[in-house]
């Protein structure tokens, strides 16, 4: 294997999430990448290695960071076999150590992935034959690998790709505590606080935060320190031209001196996410900047004495809640929102095809789409304005008014779970029991 470090720029492909691609070029461009273009759930663009390691080592909105190293077509297996054999896999691939490949293909010339994926692997053994010590077979260890190699088909057009990371992709940021229930993915996470426009030092309140995802990862940020700098087992380090002195420079001047801190507040009506998000919380080091507190959403105010910032909430969708109390759940989040968080800004993850969205009553501002795993998911952001949506347009919203014009009302009347009664509201109670024991998220 060639141990030169790169010169000049050379060509990555990042792997993301729906909706998170401009972020990820943001990013990439401000590590000073070139030829920035986002696919679907990808960008692919050109960086030296100073400006990649950057990029490493601070992405909040990347999963997986590809690095192409052969390019080919192929009509079928047999046909990728023989055009594989020939590569030179000695430059990138060390045949003495631990390997796993990984494939996706989207080609009628190649009907079964997995059949793809041996006959590329036969094409290294044959290459590596007489370096392998007669065993003849590759190291191949999928749990823990040293290499990753991708195999990538789109019609006849094959990529042979070396992943950066390796096996812990990039929302895996070290700080989760091992009993967390179905939390939200980190990756996602960051993506949908910049999709709702936060940023570090603006408030937010995150009142249904299960294992504390939200405010783990507005903390990270707001703390400036490089989210990846800390890594010891990524494939990496082990790849011909890594340069071991430059990943430290790079980490020592990525971190971010903030200026601007603002309280993160973190909440759950059940005490055991919250156990679980307190320990993550000082696994990441992050306990003077996030408080975590149990308390039901239905009751809470305000904070006292702080900015208007963003409230975040991703509350339960219904696979262990009654669909009644599901519509009282919504319902009550829409009121509360309504009335008691004006002049704040929040956004709410629930599934697409969600009946009881309706109960909300409030317009979104902006709407995006995301995958929450395999279940695609709205990311509606709601301005919690005073008075009449044309006044607040218009820059003439009187600080007194509120109640039925108050927020941004659909046109659906106010959900009948919301009963004003004067400065006080009360809300009928969602009839969901307060979970023992069960999973946090869903
Ligand atoms: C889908 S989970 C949130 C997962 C979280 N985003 C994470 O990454 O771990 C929904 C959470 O809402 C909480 N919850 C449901 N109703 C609530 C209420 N009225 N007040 C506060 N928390 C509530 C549940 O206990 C659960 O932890």
């Amino acid at each position: 294997m060639s141990s030169t470090p790169n010169t000049g720029p050379v060509q990555y492909v990042v792997r993301t999430l729906m909706s998170l691609e401009p972020l990820v070029a943001a990013e990439a461009e401000a590590c000073g990448a070139m030829d920035v273009e986002t696919g679907r759930r990808s960008v692919t663009f050109s960086l030296e290695d100073e400006g990649l390691y950057r990029f490493l080592q601070t992405t909040r909105f990347a999963v997986r960071v590809l690095r192409p190293v052969f390019r080919f077509k192929a009509k079928g297996p047999d046909d990728l076999h023989a055009r594989a054999v020939k590569l030179n896999w000695s430059q990138w691939v060390d045949a003495r150590r631990s390997l796993a490949l990984d494939v996706t293909v989207n080609s009628d010339h190649f009907p079964h992935d997995q059949f793809a994926m041996f006959r590329l692997k036969d094409a290294m053994s044959d290459h590596f034959r007489d370096r392998l010590r007669g065993s003849g077979h590759l190291n191949i260890n999928r749990t823990a690998p040293e290499q990753i190699v991708h195999l990538h088909i789109a019609g006849e057009d094959v990529t042979v790709s070396l992943d950066l990371v390796g096996k812990d992709a990039l929302f895996k940021r070290g700080y989760r505590a091992p009993r967390a229930r179905a939390p939200l993915n980190e990756v996602l996470t960051s993506g949908l606080l910049a999709l709702a426009g936060w940023k570090p030092g603006e408030t937010l309140v995150d009142p249904m935060c299960g294992s504390g995802t939200f405010s783990i990862e507005a903390a990270l940020w707001t703390a400036g320190v490089p989210i990846h700098a800390g890594r010891t087992s990524w494939t990496l380090f082990g790849m011909p031209g890594f340069d071991a002195r430059l990943w430290r420079s790079v980490s020592e001047s990525a971190r971010e001196e903030r200026i601007e801190r603002a309280p993160i507040l973190a909440s759950d009506w059940n005490k055991h996410p919250v156990g679980d998000a307190r320990e993550s919380v000082r696994t990441a080091g992050l306990e003077h900047l996030v408080r975590v507190e149990v308390a039901d959403f239905l009751d809470l105010r305000p904070p006292r004495g702080v900015q208007p910032g963003l409230v975040v909430l991703n509350p339960p969708y219904g696979q262990r809640v009654h669909a009644d109390d599901l519509e009282n759940l919504y319902g009550g989040i829409g009121g509360a929102l309504k009335h008691r968080w004006t002049g704040w800004r929040a956004a709410l993850l629930f599934p697409k095809d969600l009946e009881a969205q309706h109960r909300i009553g409030l317009k979104p501002s902006a709407k995006h789409t995301v995958m929450n795993g395999p279940l695609a998911c709205t990311w509606a952001i709601y301005d919690l304005f005073k008075g009449k949506r044309a006044e607040h347009l218009s820059g003439a919203t009187s600080e007194g008014a509120q109640g039925e014009e108050g927020g941004r009302p659909e046109a659906a009347p106010v959900p009948e779970a919301v009963e004003p009664e004067g400065e006080t509201v009360r809300f009928r109670r969602p009839r969901i029991q307060k979970p023992r024991d069960e999973a946090a998220g869903e």
